[in-house]
C-alpha cells in the first residue's frame, strides 16, 4: 500500500475493529464461546466485507490512472452502496449499471449512491444476466469514457486479497470461523487467510448453491486450499433465498439485537447468526471449542427491507 493510501485509509477506516463476546443460556449451556468480529463498525458507509473487498481495487484503480468506476448491482445492494460512497471517499466518479427497470422516487440504497455522486444505468434482467458482453461494455465507455470494472457483489482476485489480509491480521484463538455467502468473494479470502487447523463455514443466503463452491474453488485458485477439507459452505439457512424472509428469523433478529446490542440485517448477517445458533443447539459444535463470527455489516438493507419485516410483523400478530 503507498502512502497516500494508507492515510486515506486510516482516516477513514477503522481497521481494528473490537471482537465482542455473546453471551446468552444456549451459548452458555452448550458451553461453547461465540466471538463477533465486528466489522460492521468499520465504517458507516464502506462497511464489513465490502471495504476489504474494495481496498485493493480501489488501490488498482488508482495505481493505473482510472477515475471512474463501473460496478453492477440489484436495486438495494450493498455493494452498489458502498461503491458509491468508496467513490465519494477516494476521489472517483461512479457508475451503478442496475438490475431493472428504473423506479422514482430512488429507494434509499440508489437515494444514498445518487447522493455520492453515482450515475445510473438501467439493464432489463434479460439483459443483465449479459452483463459481462463485450458488446454492452464496449457501448458503457462510449457512453462514459473509460473505467475500471469492478463485478457484481466486488468479487474478484483483488477483493479476495483484500479479505484474506482483514483475516491473516485477527489474533484472536477460535476454532470456526464463520461468514454469510452471496458470491462467495468473502469465503474465498477467509479460507485462504486462516491457516487449516480451523474450520472455515459459509452460510450460503442463496438457494440451490452448488454453484457456489465451484466460485469458491475457483477465487481460491491455489488447489491445496480449494480442496481442503478444512471449509464447507452449509446450505440449510436459506430461508427459501435470496432476500426472503419470515417472522422466526425476523424474531430471532430482534431478540439478538435486544440481548447483545448488535444489529443485523435479514439478508445476510441474520441468516448466518440464525444457523450457527441452530447449529449449536443441534449439537453440531463441541464443548469447549470457540466459534468467531465476522459480521460483515450491510446495515443499510435494512431501510429497504422495512416493509416487508413491517408486514410480517403485522400479519403474525393478526393471525
Ligand atoms: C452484508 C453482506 N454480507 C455478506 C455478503 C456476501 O459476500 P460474498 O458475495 O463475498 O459472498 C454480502 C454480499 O454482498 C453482504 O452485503
Amino acid at each position: 500500500m503507498n502512502s497516500s493510501n494508507k492515510i486515506l485509509t486510516e482516516k477513514f477506516i477503522n481497521e481494528n475493529t473490537p471482537i465482542q463476546a455473546i453471551s446468552g443460556l444456549l451459548i452458555k449451556n452448550a458451553g461453547v464461546k461465540l466471538l463477533v468480529k465486528r466489522e460492521d463498525l468499520n465504517n458507516q458507509y464502506i462497511s464489513g466485507n465490502k471495504w476489504y473487498k474494495l481496498k485493493y481495487n480501489l488501490f488498482e484503480a488508482k495505481k493505473n490512472g482510472f477515475d471512474t468506476l463501473l460496478t453492477f448491482g440489484g436495486a438495494y445492494s450493498n455493494h452498489i452502496y458502498a461503491t458509491a460512497a468508496a467513490g465519494k471517499i477516494f476521489g472517483f466518479k461512479t457508475i451503478g449499471i442496475i438490475r431493472g427497470e428504473e423506479h422514482l422516487p430512488l429507494n434509499p440504497t440508489l437515494g444514498f449512491a445518487a447522493k455520492c455522486g453515482m450515475n445510473f444505468y438501467y439493464l432489463d434482467r434479460k439483459s443483465y444476466r449479459q452483463k459481462y458482453n463485450v458488446e454492452l461494455l464496449n457501448k458503457l465507455r462510449k457512453k462514459f469514457g473509460e473505467f475500471y470494472m469492478i463485478p457484481e457483489g466486488g468479487t474478484n482476485a483483488f477483493a479476495v486479497k483484500g479479505v484474506k489480509e482483514f483475516i491473516s491480521k485477527i489474533n484472536v484463538q477460535y476454532d470456526y470461523i464463520c461468514c454469510p455467502c452471496g458470491t462467495g468473494g468473502t469465503l474465498a479470502g477467509i479460507i485462504k487467510g486462516t491457516n487449516k487447523e480451523k474450520q472455515v463455514l459459509g452460510f450460503s443466503v442463496l438457494k440451490g448453491g452448488d454453484f457456489l463452491r465451484k466460485n469458491v474453488e475457483d477465487l481460491i485458485g491455489e488447489k491445496e486450499y480449494a480442496k481442503s477439507k478444512n471449509w464447507d459452505i452449509n446450505p440449510d439457512y436459506h430461508f427459501g433465498g435470496y432476500a426472503k424472509i419470515n417472522s422466526r428469523l425476523i424474531d430471532f433478529i430482534d431478540r439478538f439485537a435486544k440481548e447483545n446490542n448488535i444489529s443485523l440485517e435479514p439478508i445476510y448477517t441474520g441468516k448466518m447468526f440464525y444457523g450457527i445458533y441452530d447449529l449449536v443447539l443441534k449439537g453440531h459444535f463441541k464443548k469447549g471449542e470457540t466459534i468467531l463470527a465476522i459480521h460483515t455489516g450491510g446495515l443499510q438493507g435494512l431501510e429497504g427491507m422495512k416493509e416487508k419485516i413491517k408486514r410480517i410483523k403485522v400479519s403474525k400478530v393478526i393471525n
